[in-house]
């Protein structure tokens, strides 16, 4: 989705601004464009459409450069992908802005300005917003003044970062809902959508709260709440390695961090384990353990795969506690009345921390006070959703820059494991019962390394998937959310149709579409539901289907011409939802890359949607 990035130097820009928009295309995009101040004082921008190698190119053509600049990558909403929807956005010669987040009343806006004389460019939400601080800063008043008096105006999401030639010294960044970040260099300060654009430049980061409008200059930072009062903000210097990023010996992000899983699944467990049981303090909060104690109900909210996360961990909070656990997407969630509930524990689930729907459903049950405490399991700290949750349990898988999330996913899973032991705990299970499952969480390192070494055969089982346009995906009990998962991993990446089914509605409708074209992965754990599950795959079986079985040794499934086993190592009943993401993984990233898809940046899609 789109990203920003933006720098006031006393050197030329626009190679850092490039290099920032690089290091954010995992976000998604479709234009990317950047605008400098040049020392001649004149404003001017160049756009591309396509990828930030396209306006790279452009560049070395038609050389812009200048001190201070901004970037952006879009993601479109208010207009089709072209050169002139792509930011940065003019207002004349006097201001350019880029956004990201969405006017939601640009249209009257947008009426207002052309009664007022203004000639509209692009079909953009955000030129509206240029427009209208060019209403503001004709009136002689500052471009600070400008950008705080126009925002009052608009409603909507945004982040905005916004330049001048009549403020040579001057970069204006406003956040509302959508996320932004300062980097302090020295004589130099930096703008972007996350850290990750910034890391060539710094590791010191103040993180913007939402209603927040900042005057950035080289020297000196000036923050301004919602109610206009200036305000200081903490300096956090981030420990976010910069080659994190790259690539490796990989060929694609998405493979580096399939197989970077024992690593981050290690690191989410490290320090959290004592000899038999899970330690509270992971939360965060000193009180975390009396809060658990007093928990009734939990409803966990989420979108895409981290919602699937959520799915698995609702069989796995309502096996092992009394607790009643929901599991809903956040965009229906926060369009839906609540009955009010007592002593509800609020989890939201997400890699980046600024999903809007997430972020959405945490504001909305804080303003109705609905919830006794809210919980976040979130891989980035500092993020929107730790900063606004009561407690935070963080994933440890580092950066994710394939869009099609896989070490996130195992992570959040673990975390969910953690989560159950401690409610079990404050709730006084049985001390075997947390014990044993304890010491088999030490065990998944080593597991999930077992199940990588599937890669070559699930290579060339791939090859059986490329002519294919539909799939199903069959599990049972806590699989089955697993199933979905790679059902979305399929489609996201290799475009294929895939839908994901519990194996025992396959009767009640699916059934239908089953044929030899048909292929059917399963997955098949030996686990309680296995003997059920095998009476399902004899279903598809008599009707001709081809079916692709994950299952381990003591399963004693059969292989045949038409039933494909790929032997899964025999894990704990409780971590074989983990276990099993992994070759599902695998197949989807093979299926992609031998249609040749863009793997780490699918069509369509973005790693971090920050808006509606
Ligand atoms: C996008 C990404 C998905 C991700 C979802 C939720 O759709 O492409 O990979 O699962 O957003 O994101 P979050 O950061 O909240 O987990």
């Amino acid at each position: 989705m789109c990203g920003i990035v933006g720098a006031i130097a006393q050197r030329p820009v626009v190679e850092i601004l490039l290099e920032g928009l690089r290091r954010l295309e995992y976000r998604g995009y479709d234009s990317a464009g950047v605008a400098v101040v040049r020392d001649t004082g004149d404003l001017v921008r160049s756009r591309a459409l396509g990828k930030v190698a396209a306006l790279t190119d452009r560049l070395a053509d038609e050389p812009i450069d200048g001190k201070l600049g901004i970037a952006h990558t879009r993601w479109a909403t208010h207009g089709v992908p072209a050169e002139r929807n792509a930011h940065p956005h003019f207002s004349g010669e006097w201001v350019g802005i880029v956004h990201n987040g969405i006017i939601e009343n640009h249209v009257e806006l947008r009426e207002r300005l052309k009664n007022d004389g203004y000639r509209f460019d692009s079909d953009t939400d955000t030129e509206v917003v240029a427009h209208l601080i060019d209403v503001f800063r004709r009136k002689g008043i500052s471009l600070l003044d400008a950008v705080m008096a126009a925002r009052c105006e608009l409603q909507g999401a945004y982040a905005l970062a916004v330049i001048s030639p009549d403020e040579t010294d001057t970069l204006i960044v406003a956040r509302h809902g959508s996320p932004l970040v300062i980097g302090l260099g020295i004589g130099e300060n930096f703008i972007g959508s996350d850290i990750q654009a910034l890391l060539p430049v710094t590791s010191r980061f103040i993180y913007l709260e939402n209603g927040d409008v900042a005057k950035i200059n080289r020297h000196k930072i000036d923050i301004y709440d919602a109610n206009g009062e200036r305000v200081s903000r903490p300096v956090k210097e981030s420990s976010a390695a910069m080659c994190s990023a790259e690539l490796g010996e990989y060929r694609h992000f998405m493979l580096k961090e399939i197989f970077e899983q024992p690593q981050s699944v290690a690191a989410t467990l490290e320090n959290r384990l004592a000899g038999d049981h899970v330690l509270p303090s992971l939360l965060g909060a000193p009180d975390a353990l009396e809060k658990l104690a007093q928990v009734e109900e939990i409803q966990i909210i989420a979108c895409g795969t981290s919602y699937h996360a959520g799915l698995v961990g609702r069989y796995w909070i309502e096996a092992n506690t009394d607790i009643p656990c929901h599991v809903e997407v956040a965009s229906e969630y926060r369009y839906r009345r609540q009955p009010p509930r007592k002593n509800m524990l609020f989890v939201t689930i997400s890699q980046s921390g600024e999903t809007a729907d997430t972020l959405a459903a945490l504001e909305k049950i804080k303003e109705n006070h609905g919830c006794m405490a809210t919980l976040t399991i979130c891989n980035v700290a500092e993020s929107s959703l730790t900063r606004e949750s009561d407690m935070s349990l963080m994933t440890m898988a580092g950066p994710e820059i394939g869009v099609a999330s896989t070490k996130a996913f195992t992570t959040q899973l673990v975390a969910l494991q953690l989560l159950m032991v401690l409610l079990m705990q404050a709730k006084g299970a049985d001390k075997a019962r947390v014990e044993q499952i304890t010491a088999d969480l030490r065990k998944l390192p080593a597991l999930i390394e077992q199940a990588l070494d599937l890669n070559p055969k699930i290579e060339v089982l791939s090859e059986r998937f490329i002519e294919k346009h539909h799939s199903l995906f069959l599990g049972r009990g806590e699989l089955y959310p697993v199933a979905m998962e790679g059902a979305l991993k399929l489609k996201e990446i290799s475009y294929i149709h895939a839908e994901a089914y519990p194996a025992g509605e396959l009767k009640h409708g699916p059934l239908a579409l089953v044929d030899s074209e048909m292929p059917i992965v399963t997955v098949a754990p030996s686990t309680g539901l296995l003997e059920k599950l095998k009476s399902n795959l004899e279903e598809v079986r008599s009707r001709g289907g081809e079916l692709y079985v994950f299952a381990d040794r003591e399963a004693h499934i059969k292989a045949d011409d038409s039933l494909h086993v790929l032997e899964v190592p025999h894990v704990p009943e409780l971590l074989a939802p983990i276990v099993y993401t992994v070759p599902l993984q695998l197949l989807s990233y093979h299926v992609a890359v031998q249609k040749g898809t863009d793997v780490d940046k699918p069509r369509n899609l973005a790693k971090s949607v920050t808006v509606e």
